[in-house]
Parts: structure tokens; sequence; C-alpha cells
């Protein structure tokens, strides 16, 4: 008898073949208990290098390292078993050449046990891209706004605004297509650009601010259900958890105050009487 447990998840095979079909659901993720509760709604969780902006209250994702995202992806990975996951490559960590992505994305796969890597980057990655892929480590591209960049770009602008932007950003595209990425998240695009690059490359692209043109959509977990008290501009809210959780944190402070916090035999006690 064998005793390896298997879990059946969404494979990267299945995503890739989503073009042009059901829109593919994902979201950001970056512990254990949001991902059990994503698990059976999404297709794929992303532990992005936004974890730094967001768990971390960093400016950028620039100073993102590659233990901080093994962490976090390992916390998701004993989280669920549905989801495809797809771990971001921090910025410094794919850049230099093929074979040291190739090093540290085996490193981040090994220890996480995730199915995916992503990295930022069109034309500029795509040999990057080819290497991986070819050795048995799926990659997702992220072209248009990318926010590893975000010292160059000195902020973050919609892409594509006008024509003149579209043919470099149409390339990038392409080029991930080509190297043998799965799918491509295309961020903080214009919606022609946008509908017109879905059209061309054969892989699903995921939008994030991008508009329901794309293949499916990806959005930061914390900015739809209200956790960021700024969050960016064409994200739909779903919840409203921030103000949730002071409203709880401040009935709690009062309980505390006013010494309304039973001990371990008063719970016990209560428990025998209920039963
Ligand atoms: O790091 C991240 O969360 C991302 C998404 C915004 C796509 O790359």
């Amino acid at each position: 008898m064998s005793a390896v447990v298997t879990t059946k998840r969404v494979t990267v095979p299945e995503i890739r073949a989503r073009k042009s079909k059901a829109p593919v659901v994902c979201l950001t993720c970056y512990h254990a208990h949001t991902a059990r509760l994503l698990d059976a709604h999404v297709d794929l969780m992303l532990v992005g290098d936004s974890l730094g902006n967001v768990m971390h209250g960093l400016e950028s994702t620039i100073p993102v390292t590659l233990d901080m995202m093994i962490t976090a992806a390992k916390a998701v990975m004993r989280g669920s078993q549905h989801a495809l996951v797809v771990v971001d490559m921090p910025f410094g960590s794919y850049e230099e050449s093929p074979q040291i992505a190739f090093r540290n994305a085996v490193t981040v796969m090994k220890e996480t046990g995730c199915q995916a890597v992503k990295m930022e980057g069109g034309t500029r990655i795509a040999e990057t891209v080819h290497y991986l892929s070819e050795r048995g480590i799926p990659v997702m591209g992220h072209i248009g706004l990318t926010p590893q960049m975000f010292n160059v770009l000195g902020g973050f602008k919609t892409q594509g605004r006008t024509e003149a932007e579209w043919p470099a950003i149409e390339a990038d595209a392409r080029a991930i297509d080509t190297a043998g990425a799965f799918a491509v998240v295309l961020e903080g695009m214009a919606e022609p650009l946008a509908a017109k690059i879905t059209t061309e490359i054969a892989i699903p692209t995921i939008g994030i601010g991008a508009s329901a043109q794309c293949d499916g959509q990806i959005l930061v977990m914390e900015d739809m259900l209200g956790l960021n008290p700024n969050p960016p501009k064409f994200v739909r809210q779903y919840a409203t958890l921030g103000p949730q959780i002071e409203h709880a944190v401040k009935a709690y402070a009062e309980d505390v105050r006013a010494r309304r916090f039973p001990g371990a035999e008063n719970i016990y006690a209560m428990k025998q009487k209920t039963a």
C-alpha cells in the first residue's frame, strides 16, 4: 500500500487550456488561513511579491527576498489543496542569467512544493522563460506595469495609453508566449491594448487593471476585501474587512478594560452547563 498522500490540484496545462474559455479566477495569497478560505473558489493563487507592501509595509517590492517568498509560499501550500500555486520570483533573483534564475526557481519549487513561478518582463527575460520552461519549471509572465521597475519608472502608471506605446508591449507579450510561458499577467494596461494582446497570443492573459477583455483576472486579496485603505481605483471591493476588524478590536479592548474575559475554568463551567 502506498503511504503517499496525493492531492488533486489544478494543473498548469489546465490553466493553459483555458484560453478564450471560462475566465481564470486568480487571487494573491500569503498565508495559510486565507489559502484555506480561497482554495475552493479560485483556480490559481499567486504568492505575489506584493507581500512586501501588504505584509511588510514596504514602499516597493524591491527589498523582497527569496526567503520572504519561500516562507509565505510554504504557508499557502499548507493551507490549500486545490488551487494551482504560483510563486513570484523577487527582484534580483532571475534577471542576471537564465542559469541563476533556474537555480533560484528550483530552490523555490523544492522548498515550497509550488507548481510554477512568475517573473516580470517581456523580451528582456524571454530567454530565461524559455530556459526554465524547457527544464521543467512552468513560468507565468508579467508585462505592462511591472512594479519591480519602480525606480526606473519613477512610480506606477497605466501602460499603453497611447498607440505609440503599443508595439513594444505587444512584442513583450509575443516574446513571453513564444518562450513557453503558460499564462501572462497584464498589469495596469489600457483596455484596447489588453484586448488586442489577448487575441494575438496563444496563452491566457490574466488582467489586473487591464479590463474584462482578458482571459481571467487577478487581484491582491487584501484590496478586494477592503483591508487596504488606499486600493487601486480599478479594484471592486467585495467586503469591508478593515472597518470590521477595527470594530471588533474596539469591542475587544472595551471587554478587556472592563475585565470581561473568562479564564479557562469559566469556559469549562460554561460548557458543562450547556452540555
Ligand atoms: O505581486 C503581485 O501581487 C502581483 C500581482 C499584482 C499580479 O504580481
